[in-house]
């Protein structure tokens, strides 16, 4: 087996949420780096601490748009890559409600170029970045990898249609992967101040400036939300490690949350008197999510690290930080 220096991984959408969390893990275990983004919802600041590091390469470019292009003129120089984490896609379940077409394009069509790329060029192993939006509410609660997947949302359907295409190159071209189906996944540099973004950090981000919190549906919905730090250190172990090859494994932590309780524990800890308002359920939401471990505990010796509470410290104070170097740059 490679040590992990000798692995050149190209981690698409790189720049982003999971994406950047993923490049820290890798970078750390002495990886070299190519990362693939078009900044539509990523950051170069994300990346900052490799600034200019001679082991991360990164590429503004957008994966639908002729991959195998952009690549060929990178790895000319960086050398062969070996192995793909596939985080880059559009990643909100209501955008895809409102233009499915554009969520095919990306995450189905972005998805078909990465895999002809991974089957032309002999990468030895994917990881994809897919999603428990794959199983709707008819799936028993808690879901586990073997409960029907039936999406309820245009999201889901690209996700769980990546996963078939990972299964037939699999089958028919002998290429190794993982599809890992991440929960809520939830922590610092989710972007809190677009509307698409994850609850906790748009939650934070009003209770911080005192705007008010909107609740959609009775708030007693549930999610299983898990660190980001937990999700990349998963990520990592099956991409490097060799661990759930061939294998769809659900990443969470078990336990379900309701979003009424999310809302409070976040006015709580920052000490808000933001008002909580109601408003109609989201089309294509679905009510209760929580996840088994079983399989994520026996397949990748999953255990998720960060608690809750510890968690949502952490993405508090970054959300504070993010706060101050926004209005001290304006
Ligand atoms: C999230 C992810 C999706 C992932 C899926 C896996 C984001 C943006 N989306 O979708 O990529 O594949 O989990 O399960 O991270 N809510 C409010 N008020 C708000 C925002 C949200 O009440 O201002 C509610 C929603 O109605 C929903 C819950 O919070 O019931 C979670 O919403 P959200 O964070 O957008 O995540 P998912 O739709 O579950």
């Amino acid at each position: 087996m490679k040590a992990s220096a000798d692995h050149h991984v190209l981690v698409t959408g790189g720049a982003g949420f999971i994406g950047s969390h993923t490049v820290d893990v890798l970078m750390a275990r002495g990886c070299r780096v190519l990362v693939v983004d078009d900044l539509s919802t990523g950051y170069m600041a994300n990346l900052a601490r490799w600034r200019d590091h001679p082991r991360l390469t990164v590429l503004k470019a957008d994966i639908t748009d002729d991959l195998a292009g952009h690549l060929k003129h990178a790895t000319a120089s960086m050398g062969p890559l070996d192995r793909i984490i596939h985080f880059a896609a559009q990643t909100a379940v209501p955008l895809s409600v409102d233009d499915p077409a554009n969520d095919i394009r990306v995450n189905l069509g972005g998805t078909a170029q990465v895999l002809e790329y991974a089957r032309r060029n002999g990468i030895a192993k994917i990881v994809f970045a897919s999603s428990s939006a794959v199983y709707d509410d008819d799936a028993p609660v808690p879901v586990s990898e073997a409960s029907l997947a039936r999406p309820a949302s245009p999201y889901g359907i690209s996700k769980l249609s990546g996963e078939f295409y990972l299964d037939y190159y699999s089958r028919y071209f002998g290429l190794k992967f993982t599809a890992l189906r991440f929960m809520n996944v939830y922590g610092p540099r989710q972007d809190p101040k677009s509307h698409y973004s994850g609850v906790i950090s748009i939650f934070m981000d009003r209770a911080v400036t005192g705007a008010p919190i909107t609740i959609f549906d009775d708030g007693e919905q549930t999610r299983d939300f898990v660190f980001v730090t937990d999700v990349a250190q998963a990520v990592v172990g099956a991409c490097l490690d060799n661990r759930g090859d061939g294998e769809i494994i659900n990443i969470g932590t078990g336990l379900e949350v309701s979003v009424n309780l999310i809302a409070r524990t976040i006015l709580e800890l920052a000490q808000s008197n933001s008002p909580i308002t109601y408003a109609p359920a989201r089309v294509g939401d679905i009510r209760r999510s929580v996840t088994t471990m079983d399989k994520a505990t026996r397949s990748l010796g999953f255990v998720p690290q960060v608690k809750l509470r510890e968690g949502l410290d952490q993405t508090l104070a970054w959300v504070r930080a993010e706060a101050v170097s926004v209005s001290s740059s304006v």
